[in-house]
């Protein structure tokens, strides 16, 4: 079957909302189409050369973000926080570690949500369900639950200002490791995490003041100064999808311009499925979330279906099994995946295989579950002989008590305290750079 970037209509497409006005969808996605793409293809193809440097086990992987991107709040400041907390986790991995950490946020796109059941019933009453603010509103009305098709340019509008910021920071002197000090979020500072933060941030600023000494002009490196901050989200509304693909002038491939990278999900991977064929035709490097319940033969099937040249940086697998099931889970996919000879980066995902709902209703993870599954999938790569590639995680830069434990403690009776995603439980600012700290020292280890 030939290739375009509608050959996925003529497949079933899971987890698609059911739009009550497909004209309007017609409409929406022409006016997408029309509109500049997000990124382009020479940022992709830079993001597909770092990640085969993660699959030759010379880098590191951090992705992170929110569960759901919310249209509100979106302000400056949610934005500034997720950066500042993906950077330093990323200082502090590179410079424990000694690894190139390769930065990927799931943020500028990240706002639609698979989900188990099409509906949700409260006190007798059955609505759509919630997926994600691309889609329809999380409160529980009937007009807030009907899919409107409208959302999906809010959702093109907002991702493009969200990548504007980003590029603005991480290009325009915010990223500077001169300004390390400066990430710190105020509510984190006080935490044994935010101490030990700001002694890595003293050795860091030590050691460029030696280098200055030395007659290097650290003012002047861009290396020192800018990051590479790339996009991501799952590929899950194809009409969006589509609408912002384009070919590229200079080598007639295609490109999806809504982010750098797209991952496949747990629940759209089947190999004669609407998802993988959209993606297969697309030059972004792509991301594979695999559970348990995926077998070795049909993970192979779908790596070479995705990337039939083998070629480097194109697939990242994501291992989402849980802390009980990744010790018995990974080694056979690991062992079917090196025998058939595929290249790919192997990444954990330590959070969505560790969820479960507390006594009051409220879903969460435990810091320990997600410590130990990373920490089982380091232990199961090093004896297998592969590169513990990366991290895959949810996470916000604000105070939220939405996953128990971590340092600072945060307990069932706290979750209620503030717990603001509206999706799956996030990372405080305190437990990621705590989980960052361990993983560098997995790294060194
Ligand atoms: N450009 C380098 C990198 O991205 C070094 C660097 C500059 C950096 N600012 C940073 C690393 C902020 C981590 C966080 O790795
Ligand atoms: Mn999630």
């Amino acid at each position: 079957m030939t290739w375009n970037p509608s050959s996925w209509r003529t497949l079933t497409a899971h987890q698609q909302p059911s739009w009550p006005d497909a004209a309007h969808v017609d409409a929406v996605t022409a006016e997408i189409s029309s509109l500049p793409a997000l990124v382009f293809p020479g940022e992709i193809d830079r993001l597909r050369a770092d990640l085969a440097r993660v699959a030759d086990g010379h880098a590191f992987l951090l992705q992170a973000g929110d569960c759901a991107e919310t249209f509100t709040p979106n302000t400056e400041e949610t934005v500034r926080e997720k950066l500042q907390i993906i950077l330093q986790m990323a200082v502090a991995l590179t410079y424990a570690a000694g690894v190139p950490v390769v930065k990927v946020g799931r943020i500028a796109g990240q706002f639609a949500k698979p989900r188990t059941d099409d509906t949700e019933t409260r006190d007798g009453i059955t609505l759509p369900i919630f997926r994600g603010h691309i889609v329809n509103d999380d409160a529980f009305t009937a007009a807030a639950r009907q899919p409107d098709a409208g959302r999906l340019l809010r959702g093109y509008h907002q991702s493009a200002a969200t990548l504007n910021l980003l590029r603005s920071f991480t290009k325009g002197g915010f990223a500077d490791l001169t300004q390390v000090q400066a990430w710190n979020l105020e509510f984190v500072e006080a935490a044994s995490e935010g101490q030990r933060y700001k002694q890595l941030a003293d050795e860091i600023e030590r050691a460029l003041r030696f280098m200055r000494a030395c007659g290097i002009d650290t003012t002047g490196a861009s290396s020192l100064r800018e990051v590479d901050f790339y996009s991501s989200h799952e590929a899950l509304i194809l009409p969006y999808e589509e609408a912002l693909t384009r070919r590229d002038a200079v080598s007639g491939d295609w490109y999806d311009g809504s982010a750098h990278t797209l991952w496949l999900g747990n629940r759209t991977r089947q190999l004669n499925g609407a998802h993988v064929e959209y993606l297969r035709g697309i030059r972004n490097p792509l991301g594979i979330k695999v559970s348990d319940n995926i077998t070795p033969a049909d993970l192979v099937a779908l790596v070479r279906h995705l990337n039939p040249e083998n070629e480097h940086g194109r697939i990242t697998l994501i291992s989402r099994m849980g802390v009980n099931k990744i010790a018995n889970g990974l080694p056979p996919l690991i062992d079917a995946i090196s025998a058939a000879d595929l290249s790919v980066a192997w990444a954990c995902d330590p959070m969505h295989g560790n969820t479960f709902r507390a006594s009051s209703g409220l879903k969460t993870r435990n810091f320990d579950d997600i410590l130990n599954e990373v920490k089982i999938f380091f232990a199961v790569h090093r004896a297998a002989g592969t590169w513990p590639g990366g991290l895959h995680v949810e996470l916000t830069g604000g105070d939220v008590t939405e996953c128990l434990g971590g340092s600072v403690g945060v307990s069932e009776a706290d979750l209620a305290n503030n717990y603001t995603s509206i999706c799956d439980p996030r990372l405080n600012a305190a437990q990621s750079l705590d989980l960052a700290f361990r993983v560098a020292e997995f790294l060194d280890a």
